[in-house]
């Protein structure tokens, strides 16, 4: 999607993929700035330890404690010490903008279930949080993740009703943050079959392959609008290109190339 991107752009941009074990993340990442690389992204398991190697915390990297693009700029203020690495987050925006497309989900005043306290279900959790949701409702395997989640949100977002449970009845938003879906023979992270839901009921699942996720397929057959994990991959990926070319990003060429490459449609 980026190289599309690129082309479309007119730019003679290359990106390209690197396996980078932790205990070398660090050098990478000068390597690359010295290098003369624009920016760089950084995916799981990298991006809580990304805080803790680049130059300058950008608030979306600190405020929702993980780094996952790297932009290599000029300090102003040192212009002989060379380009300093500032880390920014933008799959928290990603998601905010595939909620808002591709569900036409409106935060202020909802309910909403996230399923799984991992990086992605912490982060979605707090991210809806600061949007003014009324309630939310966070489970996981492991409880203790959860425990953290509601000591967070119940200090940053106090308007917030947090509950470490299910809900008894149909919420505005259900978010599949976990990682099952994944196998075939994982079971369903979700009952959708226990209350009445209709269309004004989202599903979104932060998965994307297939397509049509079992999560998905069950909330479909509730009644719900559905939506995958691929806008929040679309839309992160969107928002760092135009953190690295400060210009408008190509988000249709770059849907298209994702779907092509993902789906092979
Ligand atoms: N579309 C996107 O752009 C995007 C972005 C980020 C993540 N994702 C997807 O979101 C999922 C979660 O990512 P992450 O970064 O949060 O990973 P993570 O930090 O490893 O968290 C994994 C989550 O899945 C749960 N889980 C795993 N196996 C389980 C099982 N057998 N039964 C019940 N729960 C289980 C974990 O529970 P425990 O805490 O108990 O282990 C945890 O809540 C992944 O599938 C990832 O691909 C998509």
């Amino acid at each position: 999607m980026m190289n599309a991107a690129f082309a479309a752009m007119g730019l003679d941009w290359r990106y390209l993929a690197f396996d980078v074990e932790l205990d070398d993340l660090r050098e990478a990442i000068l390597g690359a700035n010295r290098l003369g690389f624009v920016g760089l992204n950084l995916t799981a398991p990298h991006k809580t330890s990304g805080l803790a190697l680049v130059d300058l915390i950008d608030d979306s990297a600190e405020r929702w404690g993980s780094v996952n693009t790297i932009r290599f700029e000029q300090d102003a203020e040192r212009p002989a010490r060379g380009l300093r690495a500032r880390g920014l987050n933008t799959d928290v925006e990603g998601l905010m903008r595939s909620l808002a497309q591709d569900l036409g989900f409106r935060a202020a005043g909802a309910s909403v279930v996230v399923l799984g306290a991992g990086g992605a279900g912490r982060m979605a959790a707090l991210r809806l949080a600061s949007e003014g949701i009324a309630s939310l409702y966070v489970i996981n395997r492991t409880p203790a993740k959860v425990v953290e989640v509601e000591a967070e949100v119940r200090e940053r977002f106090p308007n917030v009703q947090f509950f470490p449970d299910l809900p008894e009845g149909p919420v505005d938003l259900v978010v599949n943050a976990t990682s099952l879906g994944l196998r075939p023979e994982d079971p369903l992270p979700f009952d959708f079959s226990t209350h009445g839901w209709s269309p004004a009921s989202m599903a979104l699942d932060l998965n994307y392959q297939p397509s049509e996720t079992p999560f998905l397929a069950a909330a479909k057959a509730a009644g719900c609008r559905t939506a995958n994990g691929l806008g929040m991959l679309l839309h992160q990926g969107a928002v760092a290109l135009e953190l690295w070319t400060g210009r408008p990003a190509p988000v249709d060429v770059m849907r298209r190339a994702l779907e092509k490459h993902i789906y092979g449609t």
